[in-house]
Protein backbone atom coordinates (compact mmCIF):
# COMPACT_ATOMS: atom_id res chain seq x y z
CA UNK A 1 0.00 0.00 0.00
CA UNK A 2 1.13 3.72 -0.71
CA UNK A 3 0.03 6.42 1.51
CA UNK A 4 -0.10 9.10 -1.36
CA UNK A 5 -2.38 6.02 -2.98
CA UNK A 6 -5.07 6.22 -0.08
CA UNK A 7 -5.02 10.42 0.03
CA UNK A 8 -5.85 10.21 -3.65
CA UNK A 9 -8.68 8.07 -3.53
CA UNK A 10 -9.60 9.59 -0.61
CA UNK A 11 -9.53 12.87 -2.59
CA UNK A 12 -11.57 11.42 -5.36
CA UNK A 13 -14.39 10.80 -2.16
CA UNK A 14 -13.63 7.23 -2.43
CA UNK A 15 -14.60 4.96 0.74
CA UNK A 16 -11.42 3.27 2.51
CA UNK A 17 -11.47 -0.16 3.55
CA UNK A 18 -10.59 -0.98 7.25
CA UNK A 19 -7.66 -2.24 6.09
CA UNK A 20 -6.64 1.11 4.44
CA UNK A 21 -7.70 2.72 7.28
CA UNK A 22 -5.44 0.54 9.79
CA UNK A 23 -2.42 1.18 7.57
CA UNK A 24 -3.05 5.45 7.61
CA UNK A 25 -3.78 5.33 11.37
CA UNK A 26 -0.95 2.89 12.51
CA UNK A 27 1.58 4.45 10.09
CA UNK A 28 1.01 7.76 11.74
CA UNK A 29 0.98 6.52 15.42
CA UNK A 30 4.17 4.65 14.56
CA UNK A 31 5.64 7.87 12.52
CA UNK A 32 6.26 6.13 9.58
CA UNK A 33 3.76 7.66 7.73
CA UNK A 34 4.70 12.08 8.09
CA UNK A 35 2.58 15.20 8.92
CA UNK A 36 2.60 16.25 5.27
CA UNK A 37 0.76 13.25 3.79
CA UNK A 38 -1.28 12.90 6.96
CA UNK A 39 -2.51 16.10 6.45
CA UNK A 40 -3.27 15.93 3.38
CA UNK A 41 -5.72 12.69 3.77
CA UNK A 42 -7.29 14.52 6.66
CA UNK A 43 -7.78 17.62 4.82
CA UNK A 44 -9.46 15.21 2.06
CA UNK A 45 -11.55 13.87 4.64
CA UNK A 46 -12.33 17.10 5.57
CA UNK A 47 -13.88 18.56 2.29
CA UNK A 48 -15.15 14.62 1.12
CA UNK A 49 -16.32 13.31 5.07
CA UNK A 50 -16.29 9.73 5.64
CA UNK A 51 -19.36 6.70 4.96
CA UNK A 52 -20.58 5.30 8.44
CA UNK A 53 -18.54 2.24 7.99
CA UNK A 54 -15.23 3.94 7.24
CA UNK A 55 -16.60 6.38 10.71
CA UNK A 56 -16.79 3.06 12.44
CA UNK A 57 -13.86 1.58 11.13
CA UNK A 58 -11.88 4.81 11.79
CA UNK A 59 -13.17 4.97 15.23
CA UNK A 60 -12.31 1.67 16.58
CA UNK A 61 -8.86 1.66 14.45
CA UNK A 62 -8.05 4.76 16.91
CA UNK A 63 -9.89 3.33 20.06
CA UNK A 64 -7.28 0.25 19.56
CA UNK A 65 -3.98 2.20 18.97
CA UNK A 66 -3.59 2.21 22.32
CA UNK A 67 -4.86 0.47 26.06
CA UNK A 68 -8.36 -0.35 26.02
CA UNK A 69 -8.74 0.06 29.83
CA UNK A 70 -10.78 -2.57 31.75
CA UNK A 71 -11.69 -0.98 35.11
CA UNK A 72 -14.46 -3.26 35.65
CA UNK A 73 -12.68 -3.99 39.31
CA UNK A 74 -12.93 -0.24 40.46
CA UNK A 75 -16.49 -0.45 42.48
CA UNK A 76 -18.85 2.21 40.98
CA UNK A 77 -20.35 3.44 37.63
CA UNK A 78 -17.98 4.66 35.63
CA UNK A 79 -19.31 8.09 33.71
CA UNK A 80 -17.58 10.50 31.48
CA UNK A 81 -18.55 13.63 29.84
CA UNK A 82 -16.60 15.53 26.78
CA UNK A 83 -17.58 18.78 24.91
CA UNK A 84 -17.10 19.20 21.07
CA UNK A 85 -15.29 22.04 21.68
CA UNK A 86 -16.62 25.97 22.99
CA UNK A 87 -15.29 29.58 23.98
CA UNK A 88 -14.81 30.20 27.95
CA UNK A 89 -15.82 26.05 27.65
CA UNK A 90 -14.53 24.87 31.54
CA UNK A 91 -17.73 22.95 32.18
CA UNK A 92 -15.34 19.65 32.93
CA UNK A 93 -13.94 21.42 35.55
CA UNK A 94 -17.43 21.86 37.37
CA UNK A 95 -19.61 18.98 36.63
CA UNK A 96 -16.81 16.11 36.95
CA UNK A 97 -16.07 16.92 40.56
CA UNK A 98 -20.14 17.76 40.99
CA UNK A 99 -20.80 13.85 39.85
CA UNK A 100 -17.63 12.44 41.81
CA UNK A 101 -18.70 13.81 44.98
CA UNK A 102 -22.21 12.64 44.24
CA UNK A 103 -20.44 8.68 43.75
CA UNK A 104 -19.93 8.49 40.19
CA UNK A 105 -16.56 7.49 39.21
CA UNK A 106 -15.51 10.11 36.89
CA UNK A 107 -12.26 8.38 34.38
CA UNK A 108 -12.21 11.84 32.43
CA UNK A 109 -9.38 11.88 28.86
CA UNK A 110 -9.12 15.28 27.77
CA UNK A 111 -7.29 17.23 25.08
CA UNK A 112 -5.55 20.17 24.64
CA UNK A 113 -6.74 22.97 23.11
CA UNK A 114 -8.42 23.11 19.60
CA UNK A 115 -8.16 25.62 16.70
CA UNK A 116 -9.78 28.49 18.17
CA UNK A 117 -11.62 26.45 21.29
CA UNK A 118 -9.58 26.10 25.04
CA UNK A 119 -8.94 22.40 26.28
CA UNK A 120 -8.94 20.72 29.49
CA UNK A 121 -5.36 19.40 29.45
CA UNK A 122 -4.09 23.27 28.91
CA UNK A 123 -6.17 24.75 31.58
CA UNK A 124 -5.46 22.16 34.22
CA UNK A 125 -1.53 22.72 33.91
CA UNK A 126 -2.36 26.47 34.33
CA UNK A 127 -2.39 25.30 38.16
CA UNK A 128 0.88 25.16 39.17
CA UNK A 129 2.47 21.29 39.42
CA UNK A 130 -0.62 19.90 37.74
CA UNK A 131 0.25 16.92 36.13
CA UNK A 132 -1.86 15.06 33.24
CA UNK A 133 0.56 12.45 32.17
CA UNK A 134 -0.78 10.13 34.15
CA UNK A 135 0.54 6.41 33.22
CA UNK A 136 -2.31 4.23 33.39
CA UNK A 137 -2.00 2.57 36.90
CA UNK A 138 -1.48 6.43 38.30
CA UNK A 139 -4.56 6.65 36.48
CA UNK A 140 -6.41 3.82 38.28
CA UNK A 141 -4.84 4.62 41.56
CA UNK A 142 -6.70 7.71 41.34
CA UNK A 143 -9.81 6.60 40.26
CA UNK A 144 -9.71 4.30 43.11
CA UNK A 145 -8.75 6.66 45.73
CA UNK A 146 -10.23 9.73 44.74
CA UNK A 147 -13.13 8.62 42.47
CA UNK A 148 -11.91 10.93 39.80
CA UNK A 149 -8.76 11.75 37.71
CA UNK A 150 -7.75 13.65 34.55
CA UNK A 151 -5.56 13.05 32.16
CA UNK A 152 -4.75 13.23 28.57
CA UNK A 153 -4.35 10.88 25.86
CA UNK A 154 -0.72 9.53 26.29
CA UNK A 155 1.29 6.73 24.64
CA UNK A 156 -0.48 4.37 26.52
CA UNK A 157 -3.85 5.32 25.93
CA UNK A 158 -5.59 6.80 22.67
CA UNK A 159 -1.87 7.78 20.91
CA UNK A 160 -3.57 7.98 17.52
CA UNK A 161 -5.70 10.46 18.86
CA UNK A 162 -3.15 12.72 20.36
CA UNK A 163 -1.19 12.60 17.19
CA UNK A 164 -3.43 13.01 15.10
CA UNK A 165 -5.62 15.90 17.25
CA UNK A 166 -2.21 18.07 17.68
CA UNK A 167 -2.08 17.81 13.86
CA UNK A 168 -5.30 18.56 12.98
CA UNK A 169 -5.02 21.71 15.51
CA UNK A 170 -3.09 23.73 13.14
CA UNK A 171 -3.70 21.94 9.43
CA UNK A 172 -7.17 23.59 9.33
CA UNK A 173 -8.61 20.19 9.83
CA UNK A 174 -10.94 20.56 13.34
CA UNK A 175 -14.41 21.43 11.88
CA UNK A 176 -15.34 17.70 10.42
CA UNK A 177 -17.93 15.79 11.65
CA UNK A 178 -16.42 12.55 11.23
CA UNK A 179 -12.57 13.82 12.52
CA UNK A 180 -14.50 15.28 15.80
CA UNK A 181 -16.84 12.28 16.42
CA UNK A 182 -13.83 9.70 16.07
CA UNK A 183 -11.35 11.74 17.69
CA UNK A 184 -13.71 11.89 21.11
CA UNK A 185 -14.98 8.74 20.40
CA UNK A 186 -12.21 6.57 20.37
CA UNK A 187 -10.44 8.32 23.50
CA UNK A 188 -13.51 8.08 25.53
CA UNK A 189 -14.45 4.31 24.53
CA UNK A 190 -10.19 3.59 25.12
CA UNK A 191 -10.71 4.73 28.96
CA UNK A 192 -13.05 2.00 30.37
CA UNK A 193 -16.27 4.60 31.09
CA UNK A 194 -19.52 2.73 31.49
CA UNK A 195 -21.38 5.87 30.28
CA UNK A 196 -20.60 9.03 28.60
CA UNK A 197 -22.36 12.62 28.57
CA UNK A 198 -21.87 14.80 25.26
CA UNK A 199 -21.95 18.92 25.40
CA UNK A 200 -22.14 19.33 21.41
CA UNK A 201 -21.50 23.17 21.01
CA UNK A 202 -23.57 24.61 18.45
CA UNK A 203 -23.03 28.65 17.42
CA UNK A 204 -20.40 30.94 16.46
CA UNK A 205 -18.09 29.86 18.79
CA UNK A 206 -18.68 26.02 18.03
CA UNK A 207 -17.72 23.85 15.58
CA UNK A 208 -20.96 22.96 13.92
CA UNK A 209 -22.49 26.82 13.30
CA UNK A 210 -26.00 25.16 12.59
CA UNK A 211 -28.54 23.16 15.06
CA UNK A 212 -28.62 20.70 12.16
CA UNK A 213 -25.28 19.97 11.51
CA UNK A 214 -24.83 19.82 15.64
CA UNK A 215 -27.57 16.97 15.84
CA UNK A 216 -25.24 15.26 12.76
CA UNK A 217 -22.57 15.20 14.57
CA UNK A 218 -24.27 14.19 17.90
CA UNK A 219 -26.38 11.24 16.31
CA UNK A 220 -22.72 10.12 14.83
CA UNK A 221 -21.46 9.84 18.35
CA UNK A 222 -24.73 8.34 20.02
CA UNK A 223 -24.34 5.76 17.46
CA UNK A 224 -20.86 4.92 17.67
CA UNK A 225 -21.48 4.29 21.44
CA UNK A 226 -24.30 1.90 20.66
CA UNK A 227 -21.98 0.17 18.51
CA UNK A 228 -20.04 -0.55 21.15
CA UNK A 229 -22.68 -0.91 24.27
CA UNK A 230 -22.17 2.39 25.99
CA UNK A 231 -24.83 4.53 26.85
CA UNK A 232 -24.36 7.95 25.51
CA UNK A 233 -26.47 11.23 25.76
CA UNK A 234 -25.87 14.22 24.04
CA UNK A 235 -27.43 17.81 24.80
CA UNK A 236 -27.18 20.32 22.23
CA UNK A 237 -26.30 23.80 23.65
CA UNK A 238 -25.34 27.10 22.86
CA UNK A 239 -22.48 28.73 21.84
CA UNK A 240 -22.96 32.20 20.48
CA UNK A 241 -21.23 33.92 23.11
CA UNK A 242 -18.62 32.71 25.54
CA UNK A 243 -19.64 30.50 27.86
CA UNK A 244 -19.38 32.62 31.60
CA UNK A 245 -16.64 35.62 31.58
CA UNK A 246 -13.20 33.61 30.79
CA UNK A 247 -12.04 32.92 28.25
CA UNK A 248 -7.99 31.63 28.26
CA UNK A 249 -6.05 29.07 30.85
CA UNK A 250 -5.53 30.75 34.18
CA UNK A 251 -8.53 32.91 34.18
CA UNK A 252 -10.94 29.94 33.28
CA UNK A 253 -9.57 27.74 36.80
CA UNK A 254 -10.29 31.32 38.53
CA UNK A 255 -13.62 31.40 37.38
CA UNK A 256 -14.09 27.05 37.86
CA UNK A 257 -12.99 28.03 41.04
CA UNK A 258 -15.92 30.51 41.53
CA UNK A 259 -18.31 28.54 40.49
CA UNK A 260 -17.79 25.65 42.50
CA UNK A 261 -17.61 28.08 45.37
CA UNK A 262 -21.19 29.18 44.06
CA UNK A 263 -20.39 32.59 42.62
CA UNK A 264 -20.11 31.93 38.83
CA UNK A 265 -21.67 33.23 36.26
CA UNK A 266 -25.28 31.84 35.73
CA UNK A 267 -25.28 30.33 32.47
CA UNK A 268 -21.76 28.25 32.97
CA UNK A 269 -23.56 27.16 36.19
CA UNK A 270 -26.71 26.05 34.72
CA UNK A 271 -24.69 23.82 31.86
CA UNK A 272 -22.43 22.61 34.57
CA UNK A 273 -24.88 21.20 36.87
CA UNK A 274 -27.50 19.90 34.03
CA UNK A 275 -24.26 17.83 32.49
CA UNK A 276 -23.57 16.92 36.26
CA UNK A 277 -27.17 15.83 36.55
CA UNK A 278 -26.78 13.60 33.35
CA UNK A 279 -24.15 11.77 34.68
CA UNK A 280 -25.54 11.03 37.87
CA UNK A 281 -28.54 9.99 36.69
CA UNK A 282 -27.01 7.69 33.86
CA UNK A 283 -24.61 6.10 36.71
CA UNK A 284 -27.83 5.15 38.33
CA UNK A 285 -27.17 7.07 41.76
CA UNK A 286 -30.81 8.29 41.59
CA UNK A 287 -33.77 6.78 40.13
CA UNK A 288 -34.83 10.42 38.21
CA UNK A 289 -33.14 12.91 36.41
CA UNK A 290 -34.59 15.25 38.69
CA UNK A 291 -33.32 13.85 41.78
CA UNK A 292 -29.92 13.64 39.78
CA UNK A 293 -30.42 17.61 39.31
CA UNK A 294 -31.35 17.91 43.28
CA UNK A 295 -28.09 15.67 44.16
CA UNK A 296 -26.00 18.29 41.58
CA UNK A 297 -27.06 21.26 42.96
CA UNK A 298 -26.67 19.72 46.89
CA UNK A 299 -23.15 18.84 46.02
CA UNK A 300 -22.34 22.33 44.74
CA UNK A 301 -23.84 23.93 47.54
CA UNK A 302 -22.42 22.28 50.31
CA UNK A 303 -19.27 22.84 48.65
CA UNK A 304 -18.37 18.88 48.51
CA UNK A 305 -17.88 19.67 45.15
CA UNK A 306 -15.18 22.02 45.44
CA UNK A 307 -13.93 19.81 48.23
CA UNK A 308 -13.70 17.05 45.36
CA UNK A 309 -11.81 19.24 43.28
CA UNK A 310 -8.92 20.40 45.48
CA UNK A 311 -8.53 16.93 46.68
CA UNK A 312 -7.70 15.56 43.13
CA UNK A 313 -5.81 18.87 42.28
CA UNK A 314 -3.36 17.80 44.87
CA UNK A 315 -3.33 14.49 44.06
CA UNK A 316 -2.22 15.25 40.77
CA UNK A 317 0.44 17.52 41.58
CA UNK A 318 -1.29 20.85 41.77
CA UNK A 319 -1.02 23.43 44.61
CA UNK A 320 -4.61 23.70 45.90
CA UNK A 321 -4.27 27.03 47.34
CA UNK A 322 -4.30 28.66 43.53
CA UNK A 323 -7.40 27.61 43.47
CA UNK A 324 -8.45 30.31 46.58
CA UNK A 325 -5.24 32.89 46.05
CA UNK A 326 -5.16 33.77 42.41
CA UNK A 327 -1.96 35.33 42.47
CA UNK A 328 -0.64 31.98 42.95
CA UNK A 329 -1.80 31.33 39.51
CA UNK A 330 0.35 32.23 36.24
CA UNK A 331 -0.68 36.26 35.85
CA UNK A 332 -0.46 38.14 32.86
CA UNK A 333 2.08 41.28 32.82
CA UNK A 334 -0.02 43.54 30.73
CA UNK A 335 -4.10 44.30 30.20
CA UNK A 336 -6.01 46.08 27.50
CA UNK A 337 -9.40 47.34 27.84
CA UNK A 338 -11.64 47.69 24.85
CA UNK A 339 -14.11 49.92 25.12
CA UNK A 340 -17.98 50.50 23.73
CA UNK A 341 -17.75 52.89 20.73
CA UNK A 342 -21.48 53.46 21.44
CA UNK A 343 -24.51 53.29 23.58
CA UNK A 344 -26.73 50.17 23.21
CA UNK A 345 -27.30 46.88 23.73
CA UNK A 346 -24.71 44.35 23.56
CA UNK A 347 -26.54 42.11 20.72
CA UNK A 348 -23.91 39.69 20.01
CA UNK A 349 -20.38 38.30 21.05
CA UNK A 350 -18.48 36.23 18.10
CA UNK A 351 -17.24 33.75 19.87
CA UNK A 352 -14.89 32.32 17.59
CA UNK A 353 -13.56 35.93 17.37
CA UNK A 354 -12.78 36.01 21.33
CA UNK A 355 -11.15 32.24 21.42
CA UNK A 356 -9.29 33.07 17.69
CA UNK A 357 -7.61 36.34 19.60
CA UNK A 358 -6.79 34.54 22.65
CA UNK A 359 -5.01 31.85 20.75
CA UNK A 360 -3.41 34.57 19.10
CA UNK A 361 -1.76 36.39 21.93
CA UNK A 362 -0.35 32.59 23.15
CA UNK A 363 -3.55 30.91 25.01
CA UNK A 364 -3.51 28.32 22.01
CA UNK A 365 -0.76 27.02 19.56
CA UNK A 366 0.14 27.67 16.07
CA UNK A 367 2.34 25.19 15.41
CA UNK A 368 2.16 21.78 17.02
CA UNK A 369 5.71 22.60 19.20
CA UNK A 370 4.57 25.68 20.20
CA UNK A 371 4.07 26.24 23.96
CA UNK A 372 1.25 28.16 25.31
CA UNK A 373 1.40 30.58 27.86
CA UNK A 374 -1.26 29.69 30.72
CA UNK A 375 -1.65 33.43 31.96
CA UNK A 376 -2.96 35.37 29.01
CA UNK A 377 -6.78 35.48 27.80
CA UNK A 378 -9.73 37.37 27.95
CA UNK A 379 -12.18 38.36 30.50
CA UNK A 380 -15.80 39.92 29.30
CA UNK A 381 -17.38 42.59 31.22
CA UNK A 382 -20.69 42.27 29.77
CA UNK A 383 -23.17 39.56 27.82
CA UNK A 384 -25.34 39.51 25.17
CA UNK A 385 -28.41 41.54 25.43
CA UNK A 386 -26.73 43.98 28.34
CA UNK A 387 -26.91 47.75 27.65
CA UNK A 388 -23.64 49.73 27.61
CA UNK A 389 -22.83 52.67 27.86
CA UNK A 390 -20.18 54.34 24.95
CA UNK A 391 -16.79 54.41 26.38
CA UNK A 392 -17.69 51.45 28.60
CA UNK A 393 -15.23 48.71 29.36
CA UNK A 394 -16.41 45.60 27.03
CA UNK A 395 -13.89 43.59 28.12
CA UNK A 396 -10.26 43.03 29.73
CA UNK A 397 -7.29 41.44 27.36
CA UNK A 398 -4.20 40.30 29.55
CA UNK A 399 -1.08 39.54 27.68
CA UNK A 400 2.45 38.84 28.53
CA UNK A 401 4.28 40.17 25.65
CA UNK A 402 3.22 42.18 22.71
CA UNK A 403 2.82 40.40 19.53
CA UNK A 404 -0.35 39.81 18.00
CA UNK A 405 -1.23 41.87 20.50
CA UNK A 406 -2.99 45.01 18.45
CA UNK A 407 -4.32 42.19 15.87
CA UNK A 408 -5.59 40.54 18.63
CA UNK A 409 -7.31 43.83 20.27
CA UNK A 410 -9.11 44.21 16.88
CA UNK A 411 -10.63 40.97 16.69
CA UNK A 412 -11.92 41.80 19.81
CA UNK A 413 -13.15 44.85 19.84
CA UNK A 414 -15.32 44.31 16.77
CA UNK A 415 -16.47 40.63 18.16
CA UNK A 416 -19.12 42.88 20.16
CA UNK A 417 -21.97 43.82 18.21
CA UNK A 418 -23.94 46.74 19.54
CA UNK A 419 -27.25 47.97 18.10
CA UNK A 420 -30.16 50.04 19.36
CA UNK A 421 -32.43 46.74 20.34
CA UNK A 422 -32.32 44.37 23.29
CA UNK A 423 -31.57 41.12 21.58
CA UNK A 424 -33.84 38.05 22.37
CA UNK A 425 -32.82 35.73 24.91
CA UNK A 426 -31.03 32.71 23.75
CA UNK A 427 -32.47 29.34 24.78
CA UNK A 428 -28.80 27.48 26.48
CA UNK A 429 -29.87 24.14 26.34
CA UNK A 430 -31.46 23.13 23.10
CA UNK A 431 -32.01 19.43 22.57
CA UNK A 432 -30.79 16.50 24.24
CA UNK A 433 -29.95 13.36 21.45
CA UNK A 434 -30.01 9.40 23.05
N1 LIG B 1 -12.78 17.33 21.21
C1 LIG B 1 -12.01 16.28 20.81
O1 LIG B 1 -11.56 15.50 21.65
N2 LIG B 1 -11.76 16.12 19.50
C2 LIG B 1 -12.25 16.95 18.57
O2 LIG B 1 -12.00 16.73 17.41
C3 LIG B 1 -13.05 18.05 18.98
C4 LIG B 1 -13.30 18.22 20.32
Amino acid sequence: MRTVDLILRKRAGEELSVEEIRYLINGYTTGEIPDYQMSAYLMATFFNGMTDRELSSFTEVMMASGAILDLSDIPGVKVDKHSTGGVGDKTSLICAPIAAAAGVIVPMISGRGLGHTGGTLDKLEAIPGFRTDLSVEQFRAMLTQHGMAFMGQSDEVAPADKRLYALRDVTGTVESISLIASSIMSKKMAEGCDALVLDVKVGNGAFMKKQVEARRLAQAMVGIGRRLDKKVQALITDMNQPLGFAVGNAVEVMEVSQTLQKSGPADLTRISLELAARMIFLAKVTPTLDDARKLAEDKLMDGSAYRKFKQVVQAQGGNPLALDRFELLPNATGMREILSPRSGFVSAIMAEDIGRASTMIGAGRSRKEDPIDPAVGVILEVKAGEKVDAGAVLCRLYYTGEDNLDEAAELVEDAFRISGSRPEERELILEVVG
